[in-house]
């Protein structure tokens, strides 16, 4: 399976700073926010990953990530000239996805919680189909709403609807077989002028494939958009992060667990990274691994 992080658009409710900088490189805590996409994909297994920017922008995250090798994935990139609708990454990402199945996560969501990493391994392993994450929240008319029948199953869904049928919002990580190209290709733009994710997921919950997981109270999903979000974020990140003292989104500990990079690979990233916090972190996970390591008794 292949991965796609939608990392453009106008960033116009973060503005002024984004009339300089691209939303997804501003901070959550102690990293780009686009760690937190790319985390969910390396979870999932994802190893190809493609990332979509502006022509302006494309260089830095270029920079900051690289080809992807030292975390033993590949990382590609493509330009999209003006942010034409979400479910543009799948025409713009055709080639890059050439007939595998693909997962797309917005370059703005953050997701944490229990269990998150075994649901995204199982989920990337069903092989036909569509599946989305819906989550309960208060203002549902800002988003993708899903509506449900008695029985739990999905049976409609509005793009930003003035008078939401239910509370569950259609989250920024989506997962399509292989038809997802085609169907993107087929859309008509809404009146905005875009390219709908919630039409392409239409299409899969007309054809009876498209799969809604719950995300229950025990997942944080924060959409980090606005200052008031980006700052929620930031402090959820940091509680954690010193409560636990373990690190939220993570790349090398993420690669590492994967199995996408072996010890020696992750005590050298250890050893060449600026940052000695980092360091010592990367340093401890390899101790810890050892320590579990050692036969009882
Ligand atoms: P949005 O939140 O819909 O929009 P935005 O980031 O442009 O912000 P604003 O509403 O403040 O103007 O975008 C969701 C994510 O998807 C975000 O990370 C930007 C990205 N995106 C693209 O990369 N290309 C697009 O065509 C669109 C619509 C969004």
């Amino acid at each position: 399976m292949k991965g796609i992080i939608l990392a453009g658009g106008h960033g116009t409710r973060l503005a002024p700073v984004t009339r300089a900088i691209s939303k997804q490189l501003l901070p959550i805590y102690d990293k780009p926010m686009v760690y937190f996409p790319l985390s969910m994909l390396l979870m999932s297994g994802i190893r190809e990953i493609l990332l979509i920017s502006t022509p302006e922008h494309l260089p830095l995250y270029e920079r900051l990530l690289g080809d992807g090798r030292r975390l033993g994935i590949e990382i590609r990139y493509a330009e999209q000239e003006r942010p034409a609708g979400l479910a543009q990454a799948f025409v713009l990402g055709r080639r890059f996805i050439a007939g595998d199945r693909v997962a797309l996560a917005l370059g703005d969501n953050v997701f944490y919680g229990h269990g998150m990493s075994g649901m995204l391994g199982s989920v990337a392993s069903r092989q036909s189909g569509a599946t989305i994450f819906a989550y309960r929240v208060s203002d549902p008319e800002r988003y993708g709403v899903i509506e449900f029948d008695a029985d739990g199953r999905p049976v409609a869904l509005a793009e930003k609807p003035e008078r939401p049928r239910s509370n569950h919002a259609v989250t920024g990580l989506y997962f399509y077989d292989h038809r997802v190209v085609e169907i993107a290709e087929n859309l008509v733009p809404s009146e905005r002028g875009e390219l709908e994710i919630t039409d392409v997921n239409r299409a899969y919950l007309e054809m009876g494939e498209l799969h809604v997981e719950k995300l229950g109270r025990g997942v944080a999903w924060l959409d980090t958009g606005t200052f008031e979000s980006l700052l929620q974020a930031s402090n959820f990140i940091q509680t954690i992060e010193q409560r636990q003292g373990l690190k939220v989104a993570c790349l090398e500990e993420i690669a590492f667990h994967q199995g996408f990079i072996d010890t020696v690979s992750l005590l050298e990233i250890a050893d060449t990274s600026e940052d000695p916090g980092l360091r010592t972190y990367l340093r401890s996970l390899v101790e810890q691994r050892d320590c579990d390591e050692v036969p009882a008794g």
